[in-house]
Formats: C-alpha cells, sequence, structure tokens
C-alpha cells in the first residue's frame, strides 16, 4: 500500500501538472482564441522593470502577479529580456496567473533602424535566440520583430526591413518546428503613414510574407474625450477588414492627469471589440516619464550610484505600491469589461473567407514602398539610390534632422512626450538620442 502510494503521489502530482498547464493562444483570421476557442482579449500591462531583462527575478515576478491580477491583467509586454538567462520561474508564475507574454526579439543593439535600414545575419541570429528561449514557455503568446522602427512620415523605406524579419523569423519557427507563436511588429501611430504601414504588413498574398498581427501604440484618447473626438472612429474604421489581429500595444494618455482609461470601455465596447483584441497599457512601474501603474518607493535620484536596485533614479525592486488614483481607475474600468467575442468553431469559416487586403501603392512624398519590388533579402541594406529615387529623407537634405518625431506624428491629441518617448527606458531614449544625433551627423554627410 505504502509503495503504492510512493509510486502512484509523483504519477498523480505529474498529470495534475499536465492538466493545469497554460493553453497556448494562437491567431486564426483577424482573432486570437485559447485552447477551447474561447476568444483571447488582451487585458496587458507593458511590464520593463529593469532596462535588461525583468523575468529573471522569480520572487519579484510573484510579487507583481499578485497585484496584476488584482487589476484583472491577462497579458504582459516586455521590451527587453536577455535569451541566455533561466526564464523558468517568472514565466510559470505568469502562466499560473494566465497571464501571457508579448515580447520583443530585439535587443539594445540589434534593432531595425529606420535610418539606413538593414536586416542581417546578426540580428537575425540574436532574434533567434530570444525565440529559442521563449518558444518553451505555453504562455508566450507572440513576439514582435520590432518596436517603433518607424517614427517618423518619410520613414517608409525602412518598412520592408521589418516584414523581411517577421519573413525570416516566421520561416526559423517552423523550420524548428516550434508551435505557431505569432509574430508581428508594434507601430508609432504616425498619421502620415496611416493606415498604409498597417496594409502594407498584412497586404502579402502568400502568408509567409506578411506578420501575424499587427498593433499600434496610440495615445489619442487623453482625459475625457470619446471615440470620436479621440480618432478611434478612424483607427476602427481603417481596421475594420483587416486580415489579421490588430490590438493596441501601448495605450494609456497621461495628460490630463489623473488617468481614468476611459479608452478601454471603447476597445473592449461593442464598435471595436469586433475587430480589435484588446490593448496594453503603458505601463507597470512608475519612473520619470510618469506612466507608472505601480511604484517600489519614491524618486531617489542621490541613492542611484550606490544601489543596484536603483536605476536611473527609480527604485526597481520590492513590495509593489498601487499608484493611486490609476491602478484603481484601470482595474474599475477592466473589471466591466467582457467582450465574449466569437467561438472559434463559428469563426473558421469566417475565417476562411477572409480575402487579402490591396497593398498600399506609392505616392510621392507619402507613403515611399513600390507595392511590387521584392522584400529585401538577409543581409541587403537600402542602396541610396534607390531612396533617392523613392523620394525619402536623403534627397531633401533636411528631412532627418527634422525627424524628431513630434511633428509628424499624430500627437495632437495628447502630450508631446508621450508618443516619442513612451515604450522606452531610459538607456532606450540615450540609444534614440544618440541614433538621432548620428542620422543627423550621417544625413548631412550624406548631403554634403
Ligand atoms: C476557455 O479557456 C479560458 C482560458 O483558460 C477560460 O478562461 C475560459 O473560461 C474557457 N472557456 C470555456 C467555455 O471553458
Ligand atoms: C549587421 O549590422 C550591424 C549593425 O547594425 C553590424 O554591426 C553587423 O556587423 C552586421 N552583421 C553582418 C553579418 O553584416
Ligand atoms: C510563399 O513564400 C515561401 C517563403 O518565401 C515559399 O517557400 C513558398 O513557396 C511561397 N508559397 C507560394 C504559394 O508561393
Ligand atoms: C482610413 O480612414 C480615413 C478616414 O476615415 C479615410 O479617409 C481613408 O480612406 C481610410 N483608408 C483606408 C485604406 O481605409
Amino acid at each position: 500500500m505504502w509503495s503504492f502510494l510512493a509510486l502512484a503521489v509523483p504519477v498523480l502530482l505529474g498529470s495534475l501538472q499536465a492538466v493545469t498547464a497554460v493553453p497556448t493562444i494562437s491567431a486564426v483570421g483577424s482573432k486570437f482564441f485559447y485552447e477551447n476557442g474561447t476568444q483571447y482579449y488582451l487585458k496587458g500591462i507593458a511590464y520593463q522593470l529593469t532596462p535588461h531583462d525583468p523575468l529573471v527575478d522569480t520572487a519579484q515576478c510573484k510579487r507583481d502577479i499578485a497585484r496584476m491580477s488584482e487589476l484583472g491583467a491577462n497579458a504582459i509586454r516586455v521590451y527587453h529580456v536577455d535569451a541566455s538567462a533561466d526564464h523558468k520561474g517568472c514565466m510559470s508564475a505568469f502562466a499560473d496567473a494566465g497571464i501571457y507574454l508579448f515580447v520583443d526579439l530585439d535587443t539594445f543593439n540589434t534593432q531595425i533602424e529606420q535610418t539606413d535600414p538593414h536586416w542581417n545575419q546578426t540580428q537575425f541570429d540574436r532574434f533567434k535566440e530570444v525565440l529559442d528561449e521563449f518558444q518553451k514557455f505555453d504562455n508566450t503568446a507572440g513576439v514582435f520583430v520590432g518596436n517603433e522602427v518607424l517614427t517618423t512620415a518619410d520613414g517608409s523605406q525602412a518598412a520592408p526591413y521589418v516584414l523581411a524579419a517577421a519573413r525570416d523569423i516566421k520561416a526559423y519557427r517552423d523550420e524548428k518546428g516550434y508551435r505557431q507563436i505569432p509574430v508581428g511588429y508594434s507601430a508609432a501611430d504616425i498619421a502620415d503613414l496611416r493606415p498604409m504601414l498597417q496594409n502594407y504588413l498584412a497586404c502579402a498574398g502568400n502568408h509567409s510574407d506578411r506578420l501575424d498581427f499587427y498593433s499600434l501604440n496610440a495615445y489619442e484618447w487623453c482625459g475625457q474625450s470619446s471615440y470620436e473626438q479621440s480618432g478611434y472612429n478612424i483607427l476602427q474604421k481603417n481596421a475594420t477588414d483587416y486580415p489579421i489581429p490588430i490590438f493596441f500595444s501601448e495605450t494609456g494618455c497621461n495628460t490630463p492627469a489623473p488617468r481614468t482609461f476611459h479608452d478601454q470601455s471603447a476597445i473592449f465596447g461593442k464598435k471595436m471589440s469586433g475587430t480589435w483584441s484588446g490593448s496594453i497599457v503603458y505601463e507597470w512601474i512608475e519612473e520619470t516619464n510618469d506612466y507608472g501603474l505601480i511604484s517600489y518607493g519614491p524618486s531617489v535620484k542621490a541613492a542611484a550610484a550606490t544601489n543596484s536596485i536603483i536605476e536611473d533614479g527609480f527604485t526597481r525592486k520590492g513590495t509593489p505600491t498601487p499608484v493611486s488614483p490609476d491602478f484603481g481607475n484601470l482595474k474599475a474600468q477592466w473589471a466591466t469589461l467582457h467582450p465574449t467575442g466569437v467561438h472559434l468553431s463559428d469563426y473558421r469559416k469566417v475565417a476562411s473567407g477572409i480575402t487579402n487586403i490591396k497593398c498600399p501603392a506609392s505616392t510621392s512624398g507619402g507613403w515611399a514602398v513600390d507595392p511590387n519590388s521584392p522584400l529585401p533579402t538577409l543581409g541587403q541594406t537600402l542602396s541610396k539610390e534607390a531612396a533617392t529615387t523613392m523620394g525619402t529623407s536623403s534627397t531633401d537634405g533636411k528631412a532627418t534632422a527634422a525627424g524628431s518625431g513630434a511633428s509628424a506624428t499624430a500627437t495632437k491629441k495628447s502630450s508631446a512626450s508621450a508618443l516619442t518617448i513612451t515604450g522606452t527606458t531610459a538607456t532606450e531614449r540615450l540609444l534614440a538620442v544618440s541614433m538621432l544625433l548620428s542620422g543627423v551627423v550621417g544625413a548631412v554627410a550624406f548631403w554634403l
């Protein structure tokens, strides 16, 4: 009897673990589904406590997860990870809470650049390492091949490189026999490129050459606004017949304060939830940009040099304390929003009837991508000649210098700082500034 129990208990535990394993998420048509056919809507949080990798400290993940569950979150977005680190503890703790990961594949020095865009073997190898690591976890729901690569109206020549990265990562995923983890892109909200970029990345007739999902970092809805006033009606109009899932990969304008998150009721409401798959609110930790839902202590600039859990003047570990009233406001919004969407068994027929959308035509001074030109091959760079004929920045000399993005992006209803620096950690901002400077130097040099 005892020996039977000794044998049976581990077997039982083993099978219990199998039973409680988190269901995977897949993209079918323009929607995400759990394995049981229930539609999945993201209620996500941008989670980057530390610049390099927030998914390595299991105890901290667990402290944060308790608060995320209280908030009603079922997704996180992480911008930077260290592929060589051990993520098992955090990932299984998130899985236990029904929280899925959307992770960016690029690291600080492998992102695709808008200026002199290229997609090469070095970048591909680093992207593969992140995928190799995170495909192990059933609660990895999606990967991004880029975040806000295009930041200005004249940046469209970088779009084919984003798509080339997606093509190669999808092919690698399939060649390795990994699960069909959706591969997507997170776009800056640039009015001049909208909806051309969105359509370009999803229009290929061959599904190997298009994204599996598209997402938008949008800060259009600020304070007491509405579906019409915010411009969400136009986002909805332009996404209505979109063939792949689309969602907000960052949202949560913070001017005026406090944030009420009323846009969530639009995103999960009748007008949008048939098209959009939810949103990721920017961001978990309170830091200089003042978007935090959680704080680990007041700003402590002086201590920064000596304390390893403080970076950029903010404590990045410890007991998560809700930032009030924002945390409560988001919690209250999400508590009332439970779209059921459509069941996969009813949707399959619809999905198989989805037709391709038209690739956007190139226009002078606007969308500068020829819909008939082949995607760049691995290692290809944008030739200056091609850039010139397509009427991009190198022809007019002044373009790159003005490329802060502020003038080109749809910032009119949001705080000026929201668009270009959201979604970035301090280190990324430094990088962005140095990129901008080197871009200016490059443009000037080329112009001379
Ligand atoms: C399907 O799975 C999800 C995620 O586990 C769960 O929340 C939902 O209740 C399930 N739906 C049904 C109908 O069982
Ligand atoms: C790829 O581009 C990066 C610069 O972004 C460069 O450092 C690296 O050497 C290139 N790799 C190859 C294989 O050309
Ligand atoms: C789609 O593209 C992939 C990868 O480029 C290629 O292997 C495949 O043959 C293409 N399929 C069709 C139907 O053209
Ligand atoms: C996007 O929406 C705008 C505003 O309603 C409209 O003018 C434009 O034609 C739409 N574009 C597409 C491709 O749907």
